[in-house]
């Protein structure tokens, strides 16, 4: 387990992530290129957000993290969640460049959902996600294109917050120590290390085996994102 900035996270981000449409339309994509398939790994799962939404829509889910706080939200959410969609749903500690042995492979897909950015060996990670996926399962990743402009992903979510009569306060208290700890991530340059176009980490997956691209694009994030769903 390691001690980072996502400890600090902890305390805001499921209560941020969950609210921003951008993350709420990531996360639908996510689920339209997965639907119907039944084993999913959720690596550098966070508090689960990904992983809940899995389950929830009938997968079986190994998520993962090397995280103590973030797991915590994760595990205590999939403690309260109902007996069936617990047996669907497993949490656990481990590291996205060697996975955990419980996240058994042959998944039907690899969900690396704003992970990668915090790696500095992408290769590897790439590497350990399509070894753990049965031939012609989904490798799903997406993150920075670049060092993202927070000013920009707040400005127009608290604006569609604001027009959907969202804004109360408890959103504006947890927003702002969340954009606080989020400028100190992308901006210092031993944080976000790593970063594609979504061109790029085509070419990437290519080369270490990837056939089929099923999405690329940077739509997300007010176009601060990048989107990939290729087939191994
Ligand atoms: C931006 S959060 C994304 C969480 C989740 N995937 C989601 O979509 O909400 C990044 C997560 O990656 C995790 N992480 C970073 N490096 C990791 C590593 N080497 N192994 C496992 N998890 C890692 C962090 O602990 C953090 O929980």
């Amino acid at each position: 387990m390691v001690d980072n900035i996502w400890s600090e996270f902890a305390w805001s981000y499921d209560a941020i992530c969950s609210q921003l449409n951008c993350y709420r339309r990531m996360v639908d994509k996510i689920l339209r290129d997965t639907q119907g398939l039944a084993y999913v790994i959720d690596a550098g799962c966070g508090t689960g957000l990904v992983s809940e939404a899995l389950v929830a829509r009938g997968s079986t889910v190994v998520g993962f993290d090397n995280n103590p706080g973030m797991l915590a939200v994760a595990l205590r959410k999939q403690a309260q969640s109902s007996e069936e969609a617990r047996a669907r749903w497993t949490v656990l500690e481990g590291d996205v460049r060697v996975f955990p042995s419980r996240a058994v492979g042959g998944a039907d897909a690899v969900v690396l959902n704003n992970v990668l950015f915090y790696v500095r060996e992408p290769e590897a990670v790439l590497r350990e996600s399509l070894a753990h996926l049965k031939p012609g399962g989904r490798l799903i990743s997406a993150g920075p294109r670049r060092r993202p402009d927070l000013r920009k992903v707040m400005e127009q979510s608290i604006e569609e917050w604001k027009a959907e009569g969202r804004w109360d306060e408890a959103l504006q208290k947890a927003t702002a120590y969340h954009v606080d700890l989020t400028r100190r991530l992308v901006s210092d340059p031993n944080e976000m290390v790593t970063f594609f176009e979504p061109e790029a980490l085509v070419a990437e997956l290519r080369r270490l085996g990837c056939t089929r691209v099923l999405a690329a694009d940077h739509d997300d994030y007010y176009g601060e994102n990048y989107y990939v769903c290729m087939e191994r």
